[in-house]
């Protein structure tokens, strides 16, 4: 095996129970040096349980967690502990000594990671500039917002530049532009060469920043690719088009009709694990229709050119959109796991 291929993280066979809680069920995932990998999953999957396993802080009840060395072995977190000085961790919401200051706080904490001491202040400048708190650097943490003490959190994280950078909902709590800021953060730091593990609740901050996502349920692995792969394996695709002028309510169910036959060819069957029964959907929310079709590559200029052809309707856009995309990939994928689960 070349050094390449080593991976830098091995989970392999991890499993937690709490009691009869069975939190994360036979995971195995393998991070390569330089990915962004976004952990997703619903409340209660097991991501914080596979986080803290990462990070030592809870042991597992079977498998286990390897970190490769600088001499390209993999060592189990557990009984080499001191694997982790190259890692950093944001795990839940940051609850800090709130007397400290911003700076008095990443002091601690580059102290506590035996950081270099004649590079520390620079390096604490450094950061605070980089997560725009260099103006709060002498204030208490306590008259911080949530969002401020969120990206203080991300800055104790990576305060000793450490190689593999791991997040439990980086972004909770933060305003659009912070959030912003976060993803351009995390891709900064990929190309310095770290390697990203996050989990994260928002499907389009994931799709916009990771390289490949893990979807997990029930503490199990359902898939881990990168999203464009994800979505071939999925045997339906969306297209939404919006209208200039909405159409009158008297209208719309001879269009749809009409267009569902005309448009027969490049529809898809209406997925079972979906609530939807129609190809064809007009959402006035959107003043748009809705349109699930073979996901082909040649199928939307097809459709496209038939709506053109056969309706008087003004289209102002038509495209596909990647954020729906991927929350229909996720509810599909856990509405087959639970199908799957059910039969078994
Ligand atoms: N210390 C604990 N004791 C008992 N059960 C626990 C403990 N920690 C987690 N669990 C259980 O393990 C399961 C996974 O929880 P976990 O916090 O890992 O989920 P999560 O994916 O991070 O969810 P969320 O998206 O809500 O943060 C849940 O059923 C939870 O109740
Ligand atoms: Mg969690």
């Amino acid at each position: 095996m070349s050094i390449s291929e080593i991976p830098l993280i091995k989970f392999e066979n991890l499993t937690k129970d709490f009691g009869q809680i069975r939190a994360v069920d036979n995971f195995n995932l393998e991070v390569y040096e330089g990915e962004i990998i976004g952990l997703i999953g619903p409340n209660g999957a097991g991501k914080t349980t596979a986080i803290k396993m990462l990070a030592n802080i809870l042991t597992p009840s079977q498998g286990r967690i390897l970190v490769k060395d600088k001499n390209n072995k993999l060592q189990d977190v557990v009984t080499n502990p001191k694997i982790l000085q190259e890692s950093g961790f944001l795990i839940d919401i940051p609850n800090f000594y709130e007397g400290m200051t911003a700076y008095e706080l990443l002091k601690y904490f580059a102290k506590l990671q035996n950081y270099p001491k004649n590079m520390v202040e620079s390096r604490i400048d450094e950061v605070l500039q980089l997560i725009e708190l260099f103006e709060w650097k002498h204030q208490k943490v306590k008259i911080f917002s949530k969002g401020m003490k969120q990206k203080l959190g991300l800055a104790q994280a990576i305060i000793h530049d450490p190689q593999i950078v791991v997040l439990d909902e980086p972004q909770i709590g933060l305003d659009p532009k912070a959030r912003i800021d976060v993803r351009n953060i995390l891709k900064d730091l990929q190309k310095n060469g770290k390697t990203i593990f996050l989990a994260s609740h928002m499907l389009y901050e994931i799709s916009e920043v990771c390289d490949k996502i893990a979807l997990i349920n029930l503490g199990a692995l359902l898939e881990f690719d990168k999203i464009s792969e994800l979505e071939k394996k999925l045997p339906m695709h969306e297209i939404r088009c919006t209208l200039l002028d909405p159409i009158e309510s008297k209208d719309v169910g001879p269009i749809l009709s009409m267009l569902e036959d005309k448009l027969n060819p490049y529809l898809i069957e209406a997925s079972t694990y979906t609530n939807q029964q129609h190809h064809i959907l007009y959402d006035p929310s959107i003043q748009g229709l809705k349109i699930l079709y073979d996901g082909k590559d040649d199928t939307q200029d097809k459709i496209l050119t038939t709506l053109k052809k056969e309706t008087d309707l003004k289209i102002i856009s038509f495209f596909t959109p990647k954020t729906h995309q991927l929350e229909r990939i996720y509810m599909d994928l856990i509405k087959r796991d639970e199908v799957k689960r059910r039969k078994k």
